[in-house]
């Protein structure tokens, strides 16, 4: 049916968030949002198909076998909002569901144009699906497309591929906070959590043996190269995924062979890498199902409902603003 596209409003300051990352004391940092540029976004889709990463396949799983019963839940009229809908292949599912009952709108929420074209072509052909989505961060996305919902909608909000598990513990309960002060009560949120796992398996899934996951990372080097005239080296620098146990998280860094200095003049800086010093480039936290309950009502929410996929732990939760 019908498609719109709202142009970016606040724009992430690539050129500053590299500076301040890597130019900080300690341990080198850069915001896993910027590995999502045109090539990052089509490497993600490889890597959701990789035998070693089971998450997206469990998510799908859960979507397409319940979506019926999801839909049930919700109270009728329902304006879909998605943040960071990547591909959005999975919510067909949901969307499907949706449109069999009423006409829907469906907000896709992106900081990748990229991603945004391919979710909008991949579900522009749903009918009564009409679908308007926003090139912007997550909450400003959040805000403008809740300031389209009518007087009797209420907003359904998708935060699937356990993109959350991205979020230190500490800023993961901060940000679904902000995300219920947007929200009425009644509203809901369907939750995607990525699972305790045993370690070889969940580290493979961060390692894949094809190294596309390496080519992913190592691609946000190339995005700096690219974009801010930066001489990294790609060769000088490996992909390397580790488990925290204390955090219960796997890192992705980016581990230096080398001493060497790089230059990156649209940053206005000059970084020195020590050898085996590293670039935390992305977390990704994972969480045990029986916690989300308390995690929404600490933060305004109760959990209705939870599936779970026994194949690749992985755990869907529909919460209820309260
Ligand atoms: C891990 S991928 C998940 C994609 C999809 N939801 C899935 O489950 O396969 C995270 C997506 O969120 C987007 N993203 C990351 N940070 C964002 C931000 N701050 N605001 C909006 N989108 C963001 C990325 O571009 C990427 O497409």
């Amino acid at each position: 049916m019908a498609t719109a596209v709202i142009a970016q409003h606040s724009k992430p300051n690539l050129a500053a968030d590299v500076r301040a990352g890597l130019c900080r004391p300690g341990q080198k940092e850069l915001p896993s949002k910027y590995l999502y540029d045109e090539i990052g976004s089509a490497l993600f889709e490889v890597v959701s198909v990789l035998p070693e990463y089971g998450l997206t396949r469990a998510d799908e799983r859960l979507l397409h076998r319940h979506a019926a019963d999801i839909v049930s839940r919700l109270k009728p009229q329902v304006l879909v909002a998605e943040l960071g809908s990547g591909s959005g292949k999975k919510t067909r599912w949901l969307l499907e569901a949706l449109a069999r009952r009423q006409c829907t709108t469906y907000c896709p929420i992106e900081i990748s144009p990229t991603a945004l074209a391919r979710c909008e072509n991949e579900l522009s052909g749903i009918d009564r699906i009409s679908i308007v989505g926003f090139e912007r961060p997550y909450l400003d996305g959040l805000l403008a497309a809740a300031a389209r919902r009518a007087e009797n909608d209420r907003l359904l909000v998708l935060f699937l591929g356990s993109t959350i598990g991205n979020f230190d513990r500490d800023a993961a309960e901060r940000f679904l906070t902000e995300v219920r002060r947007i929200l009425f009560p009644g509203d809901a949120l369907l939750l995607g959590t990525d699972l305790e796992k045993p370690l070889p398996q969940l580290l493979a899934a961060y390692d894949d043996s094809l190294g596309v996951t390496a080519a992913f990372n190592l691609n946000l080097l190339a995005r700096i190269n690219r974009e801010l005239d930066a001489d990294f080296d790609l060769a000088a620098f490996r992909h390397e995924a580790r488990y925290d146990t204390e955090h219960q998280r796997v890192e992705m860094h980016l581990r230096s062979l080398r001493d060497q200095i790089v230059s990156i003049p649209r940053s206005g800086c000059r970084v020195s890498f020590l050898k085996d010093e590293t670039v935390w480039t992305e977390s990704s936290h994972k969480y045990r199902a029986e916690d989300i309950s308390a995690i929404a009502r600490r933060n305004g929410f109760h959990c209705d409902s939870q599936w779970i996929d026994t194949e690749w732990p992985f755990a869907e939760s529909l919460l209820f603003a309260e």
